[in-house]
This record gives C-alpha cells, sequence and structure tokens, in this order.
C-alpha cells in the first residue's frame, strides 16, 4: 500500500498532468512556494469561493462582503502589530549560505528522538512477540527513558527561549545539541534573528522620496479599517459581519509543502462585530456553522478536527483552528478566533478616529468586540484536491485514477461525447452541448475511443457523461454515466438539464 507521502507526491504529480496546479515560472526553473492554477484548477478554486461566499454572505442577511486593497496606509501594519511581532527566529549557515527556522531546527532535531523511541519499541515488539507490553515497555526501558527525559528537557529550554524572545538561548540550545545544517552538514551558524514575514515594497517615484509600504499578509485589516464606511453606508446593526475573499503575501521560510504553504495565497476571511460580553457565544456559534459548512462539502467528519489553542495570543479570548487529515498529517486548514476589541482599539488609536456603534437598545456607544473566521483558499483545495484523489482497480482488472470532488466544486459538470465522430452524432452532440453551456462548465470531446474519453473525465472529476449513441438519433435518448459508481442511465435529452441540476444540489 502507498504511503502518505507516496500518496501526496501522486497527488501533485496528478494536479500538474491534468491541470490543476503548475509551479510558477515553471520554464524559468520555477519560484518557490508560488504556483499557479490552470484550466481546471481556476475552476475549482472559483467554486470553492462561491461555495464559501454563498454560505457566508448569501445566506446571512446581516453579513457583507467588501474587495479591499492589497497595498494599505503602512500604519495600518504598526497598529496591527504586524511591524513588531510578525516574525520568525531564523538562523543562517554560514557554509551553505542556507536560512533555517531556528525552532524549527529544534523541532526536526526532537523528531529524530521520537524516531529513536520508536525503534526501540517496535524492536521489542519483535523480540517478544504477543507477550510484548508497550506501556510496561516505554516506562520501564532506561533507553527509552533517557531519550523521553531528553525530549522534555529541549522542549523546556525552546519554548521557554521562545517565550522570552531569547535569542542567544535558542542559539545556545542549537549549538549544545550540535545540530547541523542539513546541506552543509556543518555547525557554522550565524546568530538568531527576527525576521519579519512582510514583503516590503516602495509606493510613489524613487526621485520624488518614494515611501516603504507592504505587501498585505492578511485580508483582516482592510476590513476593520473599512468598519465605519461599511456601517454607515450599509446602516449595519450589531452583530454584523463583514466578508471577504483576496490575496495575502507572506515571506515564509520553511516553504515546501506544495500550496500548503505558499508565499502567495488567497485567504477567504470574515469578521464578525459582536457586543462586548456577547462575544464567545458567537465565537462557540461560528465554531459549529464553519465545522457544519465544512461537512456539507460531503467530505467524512473524520477528515477534520477542532485543535483549541491553549496558549492565547496576547489579543485573544478564544481560538481554535479546524484542522483537516491532509497526506502530511492533520494540520491548520482554518483559524476562528475571538479577537476582542484589539484591531479596531489599534485601529482608533494610530488614526485618531472614533471606530464606535451607537448601539440603540442600550442607549450608548462602544467599540465592538469582533470574532473572527479565517480560512485559507489554496488550502481548502489542497483538502478537497487530496482527500478526492483515488487509484481504483475495476472488476475487469483494469485501474482508473478518479477525482471524486464534491460535483458542486468540480470544475466540469458534465461532458458531452458523441459515440462516434460519424452518423450525425457530433452534430447532436454539440445542440445538447450548446444548450447545457449556458448554465454549466460543459465539455465536448470526439477524440479516443469512449472508454478513454471516460478515463480523462474521471482524472478531472467531471461527475456526469453524456453519450449520444446511435439509439439518440432514433428516440432522441441519452446515456448518462456516474462518475463513481461508474453506472449508466438513459434519460431523455429535454431531461439532462433538470437531472444534473438535481444532483448537484444533493
Ligand atoms: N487574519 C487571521 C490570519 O491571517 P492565520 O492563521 O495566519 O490567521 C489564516 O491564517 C489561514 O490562512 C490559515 O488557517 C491558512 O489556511 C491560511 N494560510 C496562512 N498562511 C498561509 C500560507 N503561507 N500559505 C497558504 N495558506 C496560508
Amino acid at each position: 500500500m502507498a504511503n502518505n507521502e507516496d500518496i501526496f507526491k501522486k497527488v501533485i504529480a496528478h494536479a500538474k498532468e491534468y491541470g490543476f496546479v503548475f509551479q510558477s515560472s515553471e520554464i524559468y526553473d520555477g519560484l518557490s512556494a508560488v504556483y499557479d492554477y490552470g484550466q481546471y484548477g481556476v475552476e475549482l478554486k472559483n467554486n470553492i469561493k462561491d461555495y464559501w461566499w454563498k454560505a457566508m454572505v448569501q445566506l446571512h442577511e446581516n453579513i457583507v462582503g467588501v474587495d479591499t486593497a492589497i497595498f494599505m496606509h503602512p500604519t495600518v501594519w504598526k497598529a496591527s502589530g504586524h511591524v513588531d511581532a510578525f516574525s520568525d527566529p531564523m538562523i543562517d549557515n554560514k557554509d551553505s549560505k542556507k536560512r533555517y527556522r531556528a525552532d524549527v531546527l529544534v523541532e526536526d532535531y526532537l523528531a529524530k528522538l521520537e524516531g529513536k523511541i520508536n525503534k526501540e519499541v517496535n524492536k521489542a515488539a519483535k523480540r517478544f512477540g504477543d507477550s510484548f507490553d508497550e506501556q510496561q515497555y516505554i516506562t520501564t526501558n532506561p533507553r527509552v527513558l533517557g531519550y523521553k527525559e531528553k525530549t522534555e528537557e529541549i522542549k523546556k529550554r525552546l519554548y521557554g527561549a521562545m517565550d522570552a524572545e531569547d535569542l542567544k538561548g535558542i542559539k545556545t540550545l542549537i549549538e549544545d545539541l550540535e545540530i547541523a545544517c542539513p546541506v552543509s552538514g556543518s555547525r557554522n551558524w550565524t546568530d538568531v534573528r527576527q525576521f519579519n514575514l512582510m514583503f516590503a515594497t516602495q509606493i510613489g517615484s524613487l526621485s520624488e522620496g518614494a515611501s516603504e509600504i507592504y505587501l498585505r499578509p492578511e485580508t483582516a485589516q482592510g476590513i476593520f479599517v473599512n468598519f465605519l464606511n461599511v456601517m454607515k453606508s450599509g446602516r449595519m446593526k450589531v452583530p454584523f459581519g463583514i466578508a471577504q475573499i483576496g490575496k495575502a503575501f507572506r515571506n515564509e521560510i520553511v516553504a515546501r509543502q506544495f500550496i500548503f504553504r505558499m508565499r502567495e495565497f488567497e485567504q477567504m476571511e470574515m469578521q464578525f462585530f459582536v457586543r462586548p460580553g456577547e462575544e464567545l457565544k458567537w465565537f462557540e456559534y461560528w465554531k459549529e456553522e464553519r465545522m457544519k459548512w465544512h461537512l456539507s462539502m460531503g467530505i467524512p467528519a473524520e477528515n477534520y478536527r477542532f485543535h483549541d489553542h491553549d496558549k492565547l495570543a496576547h489579543y485573544a479570548n478564544a481560538a481554535t483552528d479546524i484542522e483537516f487529515n491532509f497526506p502530511i498529517g492533520f494540520k491548520e486548514l482554518e483559524g476562528i478566533h475571538s479577537r476582542t476589541d484589539f484591531d479596531l482599539n489599534a485601529h482608533q488609536e494610530y488614526s485618531g478616529k472614533k471606530l464606535q456603534y451607537f448601539d440603540p437598545e442600550q442607549d450608548k456607544s462602544y467599540v465592538p468586540y469582533v470574532v473572527e473566521t479565517s480560512i485559507g483558499l489554496d488550502r481548502t483545495f489542497l483538502a478537497v484536491l487530496s482527500y478526492s484523489f483515488t487509484e481504483e482497480k475495476l472488476e475487469d482488472g483494469s485501474e482508473r485514477v478518479v477525482m471524486k470532488l464534491p460535483p458542486v466544486l468540480a470544475p466540469i459538470k458534465a461532458a458531452i461525447l458523441p459515440l462516434v465522430r460519424k452518423d450525425g452524432m457530433p452534430e447532436k452532440a454539440r445542440e445538447i452541448m450548446d444548450k447545457l453551456k449556458v448554465d454549466y462548465m460543459c465539455q465536448y470531446d470526439e477524440k479516443d475511443a469512449i472508454g478513454r474519453r471516460y478515463r480523462r473525465q474521471d482524472a478531472i472529476g467531471t461527475p456526469y457523461c453524456i453519450t449520444v449513441d446511435h439509439q439518440t438519433l432514433e428516440d432522441n435518448t441519452v446515456t448518462i454515466r456516474e462518475r463513481d459508481s461508474m453506472k449508466q442511465e438513459r434519460i431523455k435529452i429535454e431531461e439532462i438539464a433538470q437531472i444534473i441540476a438535481k444532483r448537484l444540489k444533493a
């Protein structure tokens, strides 16, 4: 059986071969952690956006959308805390010139210790056979106990140094553990420095004194700075939300997990403004609502889990992640945070503008509290793609790769296929195509044997194949083939649109 790493590699190769995702600037050897979406990828991505927008904006009468600029006034990022605190501790190896996240180097070391423990346990399990008691072994074996003690000691030092922002302490830990650069093998390290993740650029002409601005690292701040504009122009009443989908940019250093961690990516965020004191009730509401949204796509619940944060950011009073079972393990897909009045207060202070709401029921003004839902579009794409990727052995011994995408997200909803390229079948198929394509993304295909055409549609996740055959010309019926079961039914041409519409809703 293929392991998860193999599956991940296959998903990446499939995404490229079938026009979902390409490496950016590939003909120039690519740009690291930057990706382009191809002809089917863009459709899938747009469908995910629509599915989110519909659930969040169209179905919630008290949520409206915005589309704010990527460039913002530089003070926005001072107020939000990103200038001072949006950074990772980095260390460079002087020989290989490679840069690493210092904490990740130590965590990799910890993972190796964990591997050693597992090796000891597996060895003992083989030696003792059925009588092996794993729990007893790991609590008594001196070698295992030694590894465990070392693990705990390293964790204490690492997290203690991180909390205290003790960069020297992190470097000393790396030296004490004799961690070497994976590329050069040397232990010739620079000091640890904080490295801000924001990309900076210049606005205005250099000759007239351009000023430095940032590419936004999250879309949320575009919502906060427009809080007053939207509230006033939309006559919004608390509780209400503002949603946005857009690009965000982070100079990620550890970026080697395909579209899981990118330098340019898209977020789908919503800030929900509530009465102070009611935020934890709304936090629970959004936790449940967002999980329901994920499950509504039809991916089984065991692939999702909540991960409540024990350690909260200074501005949050509750936070959870929705994690997804990616081929690289359970990892964060979405964050739901109760951000208190931190952001609006900070912008109020830095801008000098009052960012308050007058509550007619309470007859007073206040800075609303905020509950945020923030999901990565590209990560959702990866979740859907990797879950849907299926290799099947069929009864006749042949194999097929099928993308079992939720039909509502599939790039192409129906393929229209004349059985052969003669006897009036292409013309009839074109007629059907021309009608159907007004409402659905469809594909007409007459090249190769019908079996190969079905496989091509399976590989891009098309839920329905409509085949025009000899009988069609006699009685105006076609066959409709369902992707997952491969079952075929005969239906009337005039029923096609209705049947597809019904099944896409199911
Ligand atoms: N406004 C809150 C915020 O930005 P975050 O946890 O930093 O919170 C939210 O990001 C979501 O954005 C994550 O759950 C993830 O899905 C996505 N995301 C963050 N960094 C990413 C990256 N480098 N590449 C792809 N997606 C990313």
